[in-house]
């Protein structure tokens, strides 16, 4: 299995490039702040709970993050593999991460950290804003509190996967298939 955690801020494309690499790799793309939102659309009591936090730009209670990621890997028996973006937020979620894997006999293969820095981060979401109908992308307080819980709780994430040497930064910034190009280089790696 390839297992990568697609990592970077918000706003640096995780999901775009995500998108595209499912299409060439074959791997199943589990985005939680996707899920989170689907089911803040459809009221559900998960998405009710959420909201208190995505609002604020605050991470939802790991239990809650957790079991959600595990219903959703374990529908799909058969992948070759996962992107995960948006996840793990934190040190604890990494964990959660790996004792998952491990019980399917497997593990995280990388984590590629799309680097951009803040004012494009801001732009970016700012300008994403106008469209995606997000709150948390329309306020750039909330995009900023966005960014501070970012560099508290979970660039240790990157630090944690770095120990094992599965931790590589890539330069964010550019046109989508100039990053794209980047990412397959250390795919093709793996
Ligand atoms: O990943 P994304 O930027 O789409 O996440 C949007 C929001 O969803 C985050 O700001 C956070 O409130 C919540 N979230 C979370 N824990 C995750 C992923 C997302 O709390 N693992
Ligand atoms: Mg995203």
């Amino acid at each position: 299995m390839i297992n990568l955690i697609l990592f970077g801020p918000p706003g640096s494309g995780k999901g775009t490039q995500a998108a595209k690499l499912l299409k060439k790799y074959k791997l199943i793309h589990i985005s939680t702040g996707d899920l989170f939102r689907f089911n803040l659309k459809n009221n559900t009591p998960l998405g009710l709970e959420a909201k208190k936090y995505i609002d604020k730009g605050e991470l939802v209670p790991d239990a809650v993050t957790i079991n959600m990621l595990t219903e959703k890997v374990n529908e799909h028996p058969d992948a070759k593999g996962f992107i995960f973006d948006g996840f793990p937020r934190n040190v604890h979620q990494s964990e959660a991460l790996d004792a998952l894997l491990k019980s399917k006999g497997s593990a995280v293969s990388a984590l590629i950290s799309l680097d951009v820095d803040d004012e494009e981060l801001v732009k970016r979401l700012l300008e994403r804003g106008k469209t995606s109908g997000r709150k948390d992308d329309s306020d750039e307080s909330i995009i900023r509190n966005r960014l501070k819980v970012y560099y508290n709780e979970t660039t240790p994430v990157f630090d944690y996967y770095e120990k094992t040497g599965k931790s590589v930064k890539v330069n964010g910034v550019g046109t989508l298939l100039a990053v794209f190009r980047r990412l397959c280089k250390l795919m093709n790696k793996l």
